[in-house]
């Protein structure tokens, strides 16, 4: 990943092949900007004054300083209007200004703060390099050779050290999003449930973190009855994925986040229609999230407990699948009765979950999963529902949404649904009809969790680029990692009242 640092401004020093200055909408007028020196200054404005550029959102221009500057060439790129410019447009304009470079082809370049420091300013900005810089080009032999950019250099106005901090988090964070990327973006061929275990120990051993795969027989005898039958169909045998951070005293209660890892999802015998079906090589993107949230918190050493678990499986059709009727005993007992083997995901997640909550007593558990069409139904491709059983923990993952510039909303987990997934042969079943799929989706899971404070997030219409998913500079296609920052998020500002208390001591 390009290396993402930033620096106090001394523009008239700064050697630099392209600098990039973000200009709000109407306000070309750049005679207050001190970090400039005033020859470039008046050029660059003569330069903008004749293209007639308003810095309109989503407009550039490019001006070269012909030796009148230390910097080869100047971008100005649009902001927009000053009043509706948030963390998330410094986001997308830092992504654009990124994506402008690499057309440039330059190895290196430097951008100016688009407007005042603050700290969220400067992770938007850093999240937005670092994220639309992303490329999955493992199977591609003609981009090979591109130039890559190697380094982006923030300018601010100060040399304050928080900002190196912000920035240097902001980078590890994004460098775990684009991690996650990478596995999502792997074709269903080269990532089977192994490959994700073997990633799993691979982080384990890179940052110092416990592992445990559990494999197929195993699971059998422990009883996790759900993920033995999703993956029954399969030649490529089904994994439950460990990974424990312990970043805060033994005795501290754990997250526990649980991330779907469907590698391919067929359908299995209620198999899917072939429209887009290689998509589901996304159905894995949940658990991609989770490692690679692991992946972030250790890398940033935070003072918090954390167990990931993934559940992965194929989903396939074969004369050793389970069927639609089959009846199925889950880890905690409760026996499911299956009436679609499409609704798969639940099947391996409520084993996860159980087993999770069983083990390592958390004091919150949050999922992620690619779970259900009706919640893009419900919400579209650009917003994950959050479905849970304890508003502080939604409300918290919520607000943690809206700073990250994550768009999730939650659906009420009323105890009507569950009428809908009532079974007459067993304890339950693992679908409730078209109403309200995403929902009775979580009522199911619901009976796993035990009472412990739990929040779903359905990320289907958001784990990937997909119809109807909205042009955004730092998504770019495929995988979005979408969930990472948010959960992140949360589990940093968990860490803050440990710090305070271990201040006072
Ligand atoms: N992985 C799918 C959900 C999905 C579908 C995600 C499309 C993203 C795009 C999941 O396993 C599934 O097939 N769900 C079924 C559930 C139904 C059978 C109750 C669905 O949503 O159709
Ligand atoms: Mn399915
Ligand atoms: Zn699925």
């Amino acid at each position: 990943m390009a290396q993402i640092k930033v620096e106090k401004a001394k523009i008239d020093q700064k050697q630099t092949s392209l600098l990039v200055i973000g200009v709000f909408e109407n306000e070309q007028d750049f005679s207050q900007s001190k970090e400039l020196d005033p020859s470039v200054l008046t050029y660059i404005k003569e330069a903008i004054d004749n293209k007639d550029f308003r810095g309109t959102f989503g407009t550039s221009i490019l001006v070269y300083t012909l030796g009148k500057g230390p910097m080869k060439k100047i971008l100005a790129l649009g902001l927009g209007k000053r009043e509706k410019f948030t963390d998330e447009m410094a986001r997308i304009c830092a992504g654009k200004a990124a994506q402008k470079a690499r057309e440039l082809g330059t190895k290196e370049f430097s951008i100016l703060q688009f407007s005042n420091l603050d700290e969220g300013l400067i992770e938007a900005m850093t999240e937005g390099l670092a994220l639309a810089l992303y490329s999955f080009d493992k199977y591609k032999v003609v981009d090979k050779d591109a130039q890559k950019i190697e380094s982006v250099t923030v300018l601010i106005n100060s040399d304050s050290p928080r900002f190196q901090m912000i920035a240097e988090r902001g980078s590890h964070v994004a460098e775990a999003v684009n991690f996650a990327r990478d596995l999502g973006n792997l074709p269903p061929n080269d990532c089977p449930p192994a490959h994700l275990a073997s990633v799993a120990l691979l982080l384990a051993s890179e940052y110092g973190m416990k592992a445990r795969v559990i494999d197929r027989y195993e699971l059998e005898n422990m009883g996790m009855g759900g993920i033995v039958a999703v993956g029954k169909g399969s030649n490529n045998p089904s994994k439950l994925i460990i990974l424990e951070y312990n970043g805060a005293s033994s005795d501290a209660r754990p997250y526990l986040l649980v991330g779907k890892a469907v590698t391919f999802d067929t359908g299995g015998i209620s198999i899917k229609p072939g429209e887009k079906m290689d998509e589901m090589k996304f159905d894995k993107c949940g658990g991609c999230d989770v490692l690679a949230i692991l992946r972030a918190v250790a890398s940033m050493k935070l003072a918090v407990n954390v167990v990931g678990i993934v559940p992965s499986a194929e989903n396939m059709p074969s004369s050793t699948s389970y069927r639609p009727g089959d009846i199925v005993r889950m880890y905690n007992g409760k026996t499911v009765e299956v009436l679609n083997t499409d609704a798969e995901g639940r099947m391996i997640l409520a084993d996860a979950l159980a087993y999770g909550i069983a083990t390592y007593n958390p004091k919150a558990v949050i999922d992620l999963a690619t779970l259900t069409g009706a919640a893009i139904i419900a919400l579209g491709s650009n917003v994950a529902a959050l479905i849970g059983n304890n508003k502080q923990l939604t409300d918290r993952v919520r607000r943690m949404a809206e700073k990250s510039g994550e768009r999730m909303w939650d659906l009420p987990l009323y105890d009507e649904f569950h009428e809908q997934i009532k079974s007459s042969y067993a304890d339950i079943k693992n679908i409730g009809g078209r109403p309200g799929g995403a929902i009775t989706a979580a009522a199911f899971l619901s009976n796993f969790v035990n009472g412990v404070p739990w929040v779903h997030m359905d990320i289907a219409g958001t784990a990937w680029t997909q119809d109807g998913t909205y042009e955004r500079s730092y998504n770019p296609k495929g995988a979005t990692g979408f969930g990472i920052r948010t959960l992140v998020k949360l589990l940093m500002e968990e860490e803050k009242p440990q710090q305070q208390a271990s201040q006072q001591q």
